[in-house]
């Protein structure tokens, strides 16, 4: 073990007590941020004449050398240090000798882990961020494609009225552009920058904690110094945007189960995104739409273990935020992952369009239809509906659809009806009637494709 600190300890530090206190085995994946970070501390301390500017540029080039060989794999991260900013720091003083022992100056590894995190997590927002584009970029090229193409809306899993495959993915459209929009506004809010929080209080040197801020990206810099190495609200929001993804891919995952089952047929999951049985021959299982729902699990653990960690301690840092990191990073990779797979998945999936069709003529979508074609001939509307409910009971009765009933057998539950009532409840008729804002009919429906690719493209 080898260690930052050590000056007033009289005794060894007990190998179950470094080994249950490090973190370097996963923090490590933070080193390009720690001397993204390290470099932006030092040109400020040089800039605020506190080293010299042979000094910051010593430092900068050990670190710079530090980046290169652990970006080739020339330097390998070892367990003897307690975490990547004590490797970092051992390394540097390794490299360039004294002058090494400088770069701390003005810095905690309070702030330094809390800018460390946050760089990390604001890349993983962009990232997060364009797969999901890649993903709305999949739904609009299929809702493009199917605007009259017919298939069941349901309700309690029982077919309700019809609507289009373009209407049905046009609903998981609006989910993914609100978890962008959550990006977005978690990106917004958590782009200030913690460094020059000291451990704590700030430092009495005379630090300029814009020039960091501005060196580094962000917004500007932090307002409270406690608040900066003690606030992980950011990770909070942005694991709890993360879950509702999860959440809205697993409801697509499950509905795509549903689709590709041998009673549904309304969908093939390509073979390349299948997966067979050791046993059963005749099996191509929707694995990866199972998977993905069932890692929805650990991305809620992920947000649940962390509102609890947080939820206990007081002011300022305390070693339970180290704890932030390994469900963090596990539901940041796991999201990261089953968004483009998900995506490919869709994409090479077929849709069976005379089966979808099909269901939606023999399922009574229509029914409400009638009902309406009823109202708009002097019914009211509660005897159309049970005028309506006993045709579709004859219906069943003799095992056709409302379609197929003779008009003799419409007007014996109402003499109302006329020969328009077949054009009147005809699939095309039941969606391109409905023409309201946010309905499938294809007119308004390309009016909201086409909403849909502006938003895209800008
Ligand atoms: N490994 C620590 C963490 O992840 C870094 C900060 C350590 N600070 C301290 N005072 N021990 O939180």
């Amino acid at each position: 073990m080898a260690q930052l600190w050590g000056g007033r300890f009289t005794k060894q530090t007990d190998q179950m007590v470094y080994d249950f206190n490090a973190s370097i085995l996963f923090d490590q994946r933070l080193y390009r941020q720690d001397i993204e970070g390290s470099m932006a501390h030092v040109k400020m301390l040089a800039k605020q004449k506190i080293l010299t500017e042979d000094e910051r540029d010593e430092i900068l080039r050990g670190l710079a050398s530090i980046l290169a060989d652990m970006e080739s794999g020339a330097l390998a991260v070892t367990a003897e240090y307690e975490d990547i900013h004590s490797f970092v720091e051992a390394n540097l003083i390794d490299r360039i000798g004294d002058v090494g022992k400088k770069l701390h100056t003005g810095r905690s590894r309070n702030d330094q882990v809390a800018l460390d995190m946050r760089m990390y997590v604001r890349e993983q927002v962009q990232k997060t961020d364009g797969l999901l584009k890649e993903l709305l970029e999949v739904l609009l090229g299929i809702m493009e494609e199917n605007v009259a193409t017919y298939m069941p809306g349901f309700t309690h899993l029982q077919k309700a009225q019809p609507v289009t495959l373009a209407h049905h993915m046009g609903a998981y459209f609006e989910m993914f552009r609100r978890d962008r929009e959550r990006m977005a506004d978690i990106y917004r809010r958590m782009n200030y920058c913690p460094l020059g929080a000291g451990a704590l209080a700030g430092t009495t040197y005379p630090l300029d904690r814009d020039y960091t801020a501005e060196l580094l990206g962000f917004a500007g810099p932090t307002r409270n110094s406690m608040d900066s190495v003690a606030d992980r609200d950011y990770l909070i929001e942005y694991l709890s945007a993360l879950a509702t993804i999860m959440m809205h891919l697993s409801r697509f995952s499950e509905e795509i189960i549903i689709w590709n089952s041998n009673e549904y047929r309304f969908v093939e999951i390509d073979d390349s995104y299948s997966t067979g049985s050791s046993i059963m021959p005749q099996k191509k299982n929707p694995d990866i739409a199972e998977l993905v729902r069932g890692k929805t699990g650990r991305v809620y653990g992920a947000l649940m273990g962390l509102l609890v960690t947080m939820k206990g301690i007081p002011l300022a840092y305390n070693k339970d935020m180290q704890e932030d990191k390994e469900g963090a990073f596990d539901a940041i990779d796991t999201v990261n992952s089953c968004l483009p797979l998900f995506a490919g998945m869709l994409a090479t999936m077929s849709f069976r369009k005379d089966v979808m069709e099909a269901s939606a003529k023999n399922g009574f979508t229509n029914a409400t239809d009638v009902a309406d074609y009823l109202v708009g001939r002097g019914v009211p509307f509660r005897d159309a509906h049970s005028i309506s409910g006993k045709l579709v009971l004859a219906c069943i009765a003799a095992d056709k659809a409302l379609d197929d009933l003779t008009l003799e057998e419409f007007r014996k539950e109402s003499p109302v009806f006329d020969e328009d009532i077949y054009e009147a409840i005809s699939m095309k008729t039941c969606v391109e009637k409905r023409l309201t804002y946010g309905a499938p009919g294809e007119e308004m429906m390309r009016r909201v494709i086409a909403e849909c690719r502006e938003y895209l493209e800008k």
